[in-house]
């Protein structure tokens, strides 16, 4: 049973790989680092995740249509951008283990040990002076910080570093069959870049009028140096981006506005309010004037699970400047041509996923009546997300009842995803089930052919009650709206 939340972590993980959720890429080679698959139940689970994002974002809003640009793009883009001279880390490495760190890792993870030590002024006080250096660009003054701190490597337990430097982020490989004339191009580091070069397309042809957004999900890639903690960072990961248009000067307003909005879409899947907290930053991105992060409570720590990010006009300025084509909105409630302001929402599809297990992961035991122990894992999925939403298992595998469970199968699959089992014992189905996140298990048995009824069980509560099969699919889809 777990006890901390390290050990918790570690429980997740294992039971995402046992249970078919996430594999280690390339594992038969050793595995990739930093590089993840999604299995059978994991690429569903994201799928539905995607999916709820992709409708609340277009679906609910009048204003805001999706769209699904290359991962290559134009080299100029990154210039453009700011990627290519501003998109790095402050880094260090140990001179005797040759381990590299991000600045900001080793300087928490320092400030960590002092509050496990009962430090916790210490520890505020350590990070206070390093976000006015990161802030100010200091990279001597954080030198001087670690060295003043005796701040250790974890391999070689030695002080003996390099000086900081910066190190860019973005991976580039070569467009063109023939070397020498092959351009350089790079993996996108975010989305959202194919829908700043896209404004305009997009705006005249969906017939948007400002305020307005343009959503996409798809790939980005960074060539993380410090990426650990399974999926929470990783190399090759999805965002599910949009940016939202708008006239200049309203920036504040709208801001708020994404803020409310994007928490209040994490708290109506049921994720509890104080596993929650905004964290307004500190040192801000090359492009923006406001930036706050939406913070989890994971079980790695308080950690970022989305961005809102106010991008003034830097973008769209940029891009006009750069391929010397306009990129301007002629407003005209107000008579005047400008370059629309952005207000961005950026979240990590993975880094979702891993909130979502977070919560869900439950390891629970009980004494029964008949005084024995009992005990499960269980995936406290929300119904709407959750991979499999009907399990439909015939008490045993003759006398008609495999018959009934495929002609229920057979009326609701187009609607949700059902799973059918008539192997084993129905408490070690029940079991596995529970392990998966099914929120809805309904057995088949000799009555049912009597009274055309089932046993459906409620994976939270682990109740059953009898319904009549003609309710089955209508009471699934009520949940999982
Ligand atoms: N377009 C803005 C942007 O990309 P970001 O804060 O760098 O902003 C946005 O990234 C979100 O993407 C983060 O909040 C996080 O959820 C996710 N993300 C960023 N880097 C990641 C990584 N290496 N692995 C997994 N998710 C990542």
């Amino acid at each position: 049973m777990i006890s901390n939340d390290t050990q918790r972590f570690a429980a997740i993980i294992s039971h995402a790989k046992e249970y078919g959720f996430v594999f280690q890429s390339s594992e038969i080679y050793d595995g990739l680092s930093a590089v993840y698959d999604y299995g059978p139940w994991g690429s569903e689970l994201k799928r539905n995740i995607r999916d709820h994002w992709w409708n609340a974002m277009t679906r609910m809003h009048d204003n805001i249509v999706g769209i699904d640009s290359a991962i290559f793009m134009h080299p100029t883009i990154w210039k453009a951008s700011g990627h290519v001279d501003n998109f790095s880390d402050p880094m260090i490495d140990n001179k005797d283990s040759k381990k590299r760190y991000r600045v900001d890792h080793l300087i928490e993870g320092y400030a960590d040990e002092l509050k496990a030590n009962g430090d916790e002024a210490g520890a505020d006080a350590v990070i206070a002076q390093m976000d006015a250096l990161l802030a100010a660009s200091d990279y001597a003054g954080l030198k001087s910080l670690i060295d003043a701190r005796s701040i250790r490597c974890s391999v070689s337990g030695t002080c003996n570093w390099t000086d900081v430097r910066q190190f860019n982020l973005m991976f580039s490989t070569q467009l063109g069959s023939v070397s020498e004339e092959a351009n350089e191009i790079y993996l996108r580091p975010e989305t959202a870049q194919g829908i700043f070069v896209n404004f305009l397309n997009v705006q005249k042809t969906a017939r948007m009028k400002i305020p307005f957004g343009i959503a996409q999900v798809g790939k980005a890639f960074r060539n993380e140096i410090v990426a650990r903690q399974f999926i929470f960072r990783m190399r090759e990961f999805e965002q599910m981006e949009m940016q939202f248009f708008i006239r200049p000067g309203t920036q504040k307003e709208w801001y708020e506005y994404w803020k409310k909005e994007r928490l209040d879409w994490h708290l109506s899947l049921g994720f509890p309010a104080e596993n929650y907290r905004y964290h307004d930053h500190v040192k801000l991105a090359h492009y923006a004037d406001a930036a706050v992060d939406i913070e989890y409570a994971f079980p790695i720590g308080w950690k970022e699970v989305e961005g809102i990010h106010s991008r003034t006009d830097f973008d769209l300025s940029s891009h006009q400047q750069f391929s010397g084509k306009k990129l301007q909105y002629f407003d005209n409630e107000i008579n005047q041509n400008y370059v629309p302001y952005v207000i961005e929402t950026s979240i990590g599809l993975d880094r979702m996923f891993l909130l979502t297990l977070s919560h869900a992961y439950a390891e629970e035991s009980w004494t029964k009546e008949d005084g024995r122990e009992d005990s499960r894992v269980v995936l406290r999925i929300p119904p709407k997300l959750a991979p499999i939403k009907l399990a439909i298992l015939p008490l045993v595998k003759k006398d008609g009842l495999p018959e009934i469970a495929r002609d229920i199968m057979k009326e609701c699959r187009e609607d949700f995803y059902c799973f059918y089992e008539e192997k084993d014992t129905i408490g070690k189905r029940y079991r596995r089930m529970d392990a998966l996140g099914t929120p809805f298990c309904i057995t088949i048995d000799h009555q049912s052919k009597e009274d055309n009824c089932v046993t459906i069980r409620y994976r939270d509560t682990m109740q059953q009650e009898r319904i009549p099969i003609a309710s089955v699919r209508e009471l699934v889809r009520s949940q999982i709206r």
